[in-house]
């Protein structure tokens, strides 16, 4: 479409009697946008002339290129005529003076921030971290760790077991569990791991001695809840076995990851002895916490026939293990007085940390 001098003058006029009758920054906006914006009436003027012939450039170009200074001259006149007055852009209900509201970050869970902590400070000490399944033969969870099934002790760990596997969604993973369980021919009940204890016979079945590995994870046990027992909640494993090893080994990393744990603040710690069917001697650790002793991990010299279960000579080999709380630990660590606060999914809980 050419452009007439016809055309010109008709916005040219047309600018001139728009801008006379403005009388708010908005409108004059409005009018600048009309006819300078990235498709105003002079700006589709001003892309048209590239399809002109040379002459009608020459001719038109420089009429449009001057009318397009002026209007803009004009504008900003106007703008400052209305500010002069007093006039500002008018935001309707914004206001933009008003501070913005405050983008929420999201923060990790104490847990798993102290879940972090424990893993970094034992493989400073050059554990490694090993991974075991939360559906766990009985075999593993209990035969292999010397808790035959007559075993009183096995009423220490209220289990969750799973019902008709067979008929489960999870059949693909029982079967693949069952067929790892070779070793045992009764024990083909599955269940939801009560300890990590069982990752320590997974790891010697397919590893030699010297190590020191840790594993940590969730465990569950089908009992009441209260303060201080959830029944869905974390443990850390620990497991070190060489020719030599002895209680006083694990005295000096448990001693040492409290110092680096609780890093300056204060604690007061015993070993007490006690009985887990896979250890032999037993002890417990126990952390005071509001004035009372609080269990914070089991652990002891691993048992004879936990080595035999796993193919080891117990007679060649010696080791310690541990099973600690992360959950009691961080209670301690943060002053938090009730497990339950972990899962509650609070965020006044979780922002804190
Ligand atoms: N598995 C035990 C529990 O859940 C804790 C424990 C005790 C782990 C002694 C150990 C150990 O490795 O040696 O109560």
């Amino acid at each position: 479409m050419k452009i007439t001098g016809d055309k010109i003058k008709k916005i040219n006029k047309a600018v001139f009697s728009e801008i006379s009758k403005i009388e708010d920054l908005n409108k004059l906006e409005e009018l600048r946008i009309k006819y300078l914006g990235r498709k105003g009436e002079l700006t589709e003027i001003l892309k048209s002339i590239k399809d002109f012939t040379i002459d009608e450039k020459r001719q038109t170009g420089p009429v449009v290129q001057k009318l397009k200074i002026e209007f803009e001259k004009l504008i900003n006149n106007k703008k400052k005529e209305l500010k002069a007055q007093g006039e500002d852009y008018s935001f309707g209900d914004f206001d933009p003076t008003k501070p913005g509201k405050k983008i929420k970050i999201g923060n990790l869970h104490p847990l798993s921030k102290v879940d972090e902590e424990i893993r970094q400070i034992f493989t400073s000490m050059n554990f490694s971290v090993i991974e075991g399944p939360e559906i766990e033969s009985e075999y593993y969870n209990f035969d292999a760790l010397n808790i035959p099934a007559d075993h009183p002790a096995r009423d220490v760990w209220d289990t969750f077991w799973i019902k008709n596997p067979e008929n489960s969604k999870l059949r693909m993973k029982n079967e693949e569990l069952k067929n790892r369980d070779s070793k045992s021919t009764k024990a083909k009940r599955l269940l939801l791991r009560t300890h990590t204890s069982p990752v320590q016979i997974r790891y010697m079945e397919k590893n030699n001695p010297p190590f020191q590995v840790i594993s940590s994870g969730r465990v569950f046990r089908y009992e009441a809840t209260d303060s201080s027992h959830e029944i869905n909640f974390h443990q850390v494993e620990g497991l070190m076995v060489g020719k030599d090893i002895s209680l006083a080994n694990f005295k000096f990393v448990i001693e040492e990851f409290f110092k680096r744990f609780f890093k300056g603040q204060k604690i007061d710690f015993r070993f007490r002895p006690s009985y887990f069917p896979f250890v032999e001697p037993g002890v417990e650790v126990d952390i005071k916490f509001k004035n009372k002793w609080l269990e914070v991990m089991g652990a002891g010299m691993v048992h004879r026939n936990v080595f035999k279960s796993a193919g080891y000579n117990p007679d060649e080999w010696r080791g310690f293990a541990f099973g600690m709380s992360p959950e009691r630990l961080s209670m301690i660590k943060y002053n938090i007085p009730d497990i339950r606060l972990f899962y509650s999914g609070d965020l006044r809980f979780i922002e804190q940390f």
